[in-house]
């Protein structure tokens, strides 16, 4: 006879199974269409608050990077040598979000968003051509970094707080200096060194008091006039079914809504910022240069920020 479940563990065993099947439903739709996607993302925000209660989120989060990740190695296989430099084991890639496990999309997200990023500074009226250095600040395996090698003359840093992903940056990506920083400021570097840095998904892995924080650091370590571009969660978000109704509620009075804020800086913490809240509250030292609502593939917002010529 199989063992008699108590109350708590009929409740593990449903999370679980609606995560299972949460991503089962995932890896069949490869690119997950608007549609299922508020569903999908309501039974897996149901299955991970039970996960959580159990302390059991965060393994389970890895086991679904884990997953894709070994799915997509045949494919990563075949990508190997086309490319100037070697592409990241998929377990690295997954770590910086699961669907980054698929090789195809790591290259092409990574030299779309590098695209954006020179896009958004020459409409701010810079060139990174120009810049004598720039800082991808939570670089990860080098998805956009790779895409830098051939600047004429500007000094590529990266930096993260896993050391395994800046362990294969620096051995693969000679080109770029990458540093392992703590999940709290300081950075490696000295005041006003950088003319821009950037961040895509971080600040949406931090909770509120880090984000400020952060948003401090940045303005240190970049030069008066600097640029500091960064990704934020914003209304798009809303339309999937990740948060609750009280969460959504706060949102849409203009604060920021944080889960899982005890996982600072992994996947599963999760930030979701009213674009009002970044300006008026988080980058409040910072002049507004550009901002576009969910131009990262249809998702993330960018906010392009400068760091007053003189300081306040
Ligand atoms: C979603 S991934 C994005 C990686 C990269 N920016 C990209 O777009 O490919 C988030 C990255 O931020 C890193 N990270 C989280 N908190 C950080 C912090 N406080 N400082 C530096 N990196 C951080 C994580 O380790 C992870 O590599």
């Amino acid at each position: 006879m199989g063992p008699v479940l108590s109350p708590l563990d009929a409740h593990s065993t449903k999370a679980i199974g609606q995560f299972q099947s949460a991503i089962r439903d995932i890896r069949r739709n490869a690119t997950v269409s608007h549609v299922t996607e508020p569903a999908l993302w309501g039974l897996r925000r149901t299955a991970l608050d039970q996960l959580d209660k159990l302390h059991l989120a965060r393994p389970a989060v890895r086991l679904y990077e884990l997953a894709l990740a070994a799915k997509s190695e045949l494919v990563t296989r075949r990508l190997r040598g086309a490319e100037e430099f070697p592409l990241p084991p998929a377990r690295l890639r997954a770590q910086i979000g699961p669907r980054q496990a698929d090789a195809g999309l790591f290259l092409a997200s990574g030299r779309r968003h590098a695209d954006l990023i020179r896009e958004l500074v020459a409409a701010g009226g810079s060139s990174i051509e120009d810049f004598d250095a720039m800082l991808d600040w939570g670089c990860g395996c080098g998805r956009i970094i790779r895409h830098w090698a051939h600047l004429p003359k500007t000094r590529v840093y990266g930096c993260d707080i896993n050391p395994k992903l800046v362990a294969w940056c620096n051995e693969h990506l000679p080109f770029a200096d990458v540093r392992v920083n703590d999940v709290a400021p300081p950075l490696p570097y000295p005041d006003s060194t950088f003319d821009l840095v950037y961040a895509l998904s971080v600040l949406t892995h931090l909770p509120e008091d880090l984000q400020h924080a952060w948003v401090r650091e940045c303005f240190r370590v970049l030069k008066p006039g600097g640029n500091l571009l960064i990704s934020t969660m914003g209304e798009y978000y809303l339309s999937l079914k990740r948060l609750s109704d009280e969460e959504r509620r706060s949102f849409q009075q203009g604060n920021v809504v944080v889960l899982y804020e005890g996982a600072p800086g992994t996947s599963l913490c999760s930030a979701y910022h009213p674009p009002e809240y970044v300006r008026e509250k988080l980058a409040v030292d910072f002049d507004l240069v550009e901002f576009r609502s969910a131009v990262v593939d249809g998702r993330h917002d960018i906010h392009l920020f400068r760091k007053p010529a003189v300081s306040n």
